[in-house]
């Protein structure tokens, strides 16, 4: 049982689904706290049938915290973790700013629950586009060892937050009225286009969001052997992230190897009848915690390649359920 919980960036896009999911799944706390800008003091959000205040985050907001739950940009990320691991806190971020320091296990439940052990007051969640992906991996790479990904991304606007939401719908409705808009969160118009680059250049002509794939899953599955060749490109689709991934693996997998892998993985949701019209979609995935899986096929371009679709929830699985499997699975691994 947690005593204090503190909820970072309550307010947010993936922030109200992580108190969603912590009433919903019943987390075992006792008192909870909303934490986020100044702009949002005051704000009541009920949790448990109880109105509480929004508190504007400080290094004093995190006295008698336990556990933190951080869904805040970068910056913010980087400065709240350590008041709070400062005060005795637990952080679980889902932010990008701490998943690629040694001393920060990146961790995905189904896949390396035991990192989760070896922290030192911090553990991060991936983005969300890796997330998925990864999970998608693990049945494989456990039977067959996967050497090779290449994965493109079909990515929702809610990936970029409350403004990505906003954008899709004001900016469609001022397309479609023949007015002007000022995007908030894209660089250039999402309504009826799409945007190949999410994130700045990073390497190589990839981008910071493209790498981030890269290296989380190395980092996660352990294996900087991994190769993984990614396009990320943002869609005109309000929630749920969409992937096309191909993976190499060390020895063949069947099309039926690999949907019964798929089938017995938790988490996993195969829906794959091409010939009846049925595989994953965004709108039928939203609102749900799982990584839908479909159009399972050989590669026709490699001998050991298998290529397939993946959908999933970008603020479900992507970032709120799994950051609230993680502070479930540290209640288990203390009790
Ligand atoms: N959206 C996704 O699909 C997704 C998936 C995986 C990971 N993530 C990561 O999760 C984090 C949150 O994403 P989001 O989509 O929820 O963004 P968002 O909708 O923009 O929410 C950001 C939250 O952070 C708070 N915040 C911003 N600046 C702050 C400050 N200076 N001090 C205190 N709180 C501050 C905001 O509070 P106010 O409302 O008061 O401004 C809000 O609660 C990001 O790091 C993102 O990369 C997002």
């Amino acid at each position: 049982m947690i005593e204090t919980l503190a909820l970072v960036g309550a307010t947010g896009a993936v922030g109200q689904i992580v108190r969603d999911l912590l009433e919903r799944r019943n987390f075992p706390l006792q008192r909870i706290k909303f934490l986020a800008s100044a702009r949002s003091a005051g704000k009541q959000i009920t949790f448990r049938g109880e109105s509480h205040p929004v508190e504007t985050l400080c290094p004093e907001a995190f006295e008698g915290v336990d556990l933190a739950i951080g869904s805040t940009p970068d910056d913010v990320a980087e400065q709240f973790a350590p008041w709070a691991v400062e005060r005795g806190a637990v952080v679980v971020d889902e932010s990008g700013f701490w998943r690629m320091h040694d001393h920060v296990p990146l961790v995905v439940p189904e896949i390396n629950p035991e990192a989760a052990r070896n922290h030192q007051g911090i553990i991060s969640s991936p983005n969300c586009s890796t997330t998925q992906m990864v999970v998608a991996m693990k049945p494989l790479h456990d039977a067959a060892r996967i050497r090779r990904v290449v994965v493109s991304t079909y990515q929702a606007t809610s990936g970029a937050g409350v403004a990505g939401e906003q954008d899709l719908e004001l900016g469609s409705r001022a397309a479609l009225a023949g007015e002007p808009y000022d995007y908030q969160a894209f660089a250039h118009p999402i309504a009826f286009n799409l945007i190949p680059q999410i994130g700045s250049h990073k390497q190589a002509g990839y981008t910071s969001e493209e790498m981030k794939m890269v290296w989380e899953t190395q980092k996660i599955f352990g294996d900087p052997s991994i190769r993984v060749c990614p396009t990320c490109v943002r869609v005109p689709v309000t929630n749920c992230h969409s992937e096309s991934i191909m993976v190499e693996t060390d020895r063949k997998v069947s099309v039926a190897e690999a949907t019964q892998l798929f089938r017995d993985f938790p988490g996993i949701t195969v829906i794959d009848d091409l010939a009846n019209g049925e595989y994953p979609m965004p709108l039928s995935s939203n609102e749900n915690d799982d990584v839908f899986i479909g159009r399972i096929r050989e590669d026709l371009s490699s001998d050991h390649g298998l290529t397939f679709w993946c959908v999933s929830d970008n603020l479900r699985k992507g970032a709120a359920t799994n950051a609230v499997q993680i502070a479930e699975l540290l209640c288990r691994q203390t009790t």
